[in-house]
């Protein structure tokens, strides 16, 4: 009998943990690793822990969410805190969009002010994702904006003003009906819809105050694994996609 249709496994779920698996293929004992949120990130969590628990891979880790923190501390990765000095040898995260030239739109599950500290101090960002998030152009994905409360009102007048529709996400659980990041702070959802210029926005966003931080994450990544179907590819800015199966170590 066939499994009921919330349980079935997508296509895009077999993509996510094709991209994970072959993540997890570059890991390396003694290496300090960078732990993402969102789904695609939980799928290479589990296969880590898998091979953590069966004395395969001894390495350390810091996670950039409260739910990837408990999801590894279930799985028995050991966990670093965050201190002064601390780097992360690989950082390992999903992702909304991706382009050809490697510039993302995350946050898609709140969790991007974590996520750009740490990947802004780890030595490689590694980005997993399925088929569906490698776009011709960033955009259509909403660009979430992590933003104080009290600023709101003038963030989403200034938001407004570029042309991004912005939208507070919503949490119907909360008391306020408003979604709340891990450090207490509001989302702000913007439909810009089609992102013609990256850096431009990404450094008018960074002039408004109340914005914490932005999802656009322009230069830091130096690969991602797009599973396609049964295939994964490499992509790197400036060079031609290329077959993960080809590359031992990280690309
Ligand atoms: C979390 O805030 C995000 O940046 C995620 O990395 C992104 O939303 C991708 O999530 P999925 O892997 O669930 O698609």
């Amino acid at each position: 009998m066939a499994a009921p249709a919330s349980e079935t496994p997508t296509n895009q779920d077999a993509e996510k943990r094709h991209a994970a698996a072959t993540a997890l293929g570059w890991v390396r004992s003694g290496m300090v690793l960078g732990l993402g949120s969102g789904s695609t990130s939980a799928a290479f969590i589990t296969l880590l822990g898998e091979k953590v628990q069966a004395g395969e891979l001894q390495i350390q880790a810091t996670a950039t969410s409260r739910a990837s923190e408990a999801l590894a501390r279930q799985l028995g990765i050991p966990l670093l805190e965050p201190r002064q000095g601390l780097r992360f040898d690989l950082t390992v995260d999903g992702a909304d969009e991706l382009d050809a030239q490697l510039r993302l739109i995350k946050g898609g599950g709140g969790a991007l002010l974590r996520e750009k500290v740490l990947e802004t101090a780890s030595d490689y960002l590694l980005i997993l994702a399925d088929s569906s998030k490698y776009v011709a152009q960033l955009g259509r994905f909403p660009l979430p904006l992590e933003v104080v409360p009290f600023a709101l009102p003038w963030v989403l007048d200034a938001v407004e003003a570029l042309g991004g529709a912005p939208i507070v996400r919503p949490n119907a659980q909360q008391p306020d009906g408003l979604y709340r990041s891990d450090q207490g702070n509001l989302l702000v959802d913007c439909h810009f819809n089609v992102i013609a210029d990256p850096a431009q926005l990404a450094l008018q966003l960074q002039a408004i105050p109340g914005i914490v931080e932005h999802g656009l994450f322009l230069g830091m990544a130096q690969a991602a694994v797009v599973a396609q179907g049964a295939r994964a590819l490499v992509v790197r800015a400036g060079m031609p996609d290329a077959e993960a199966e080809g590359f031992a170590e990280l690309p």
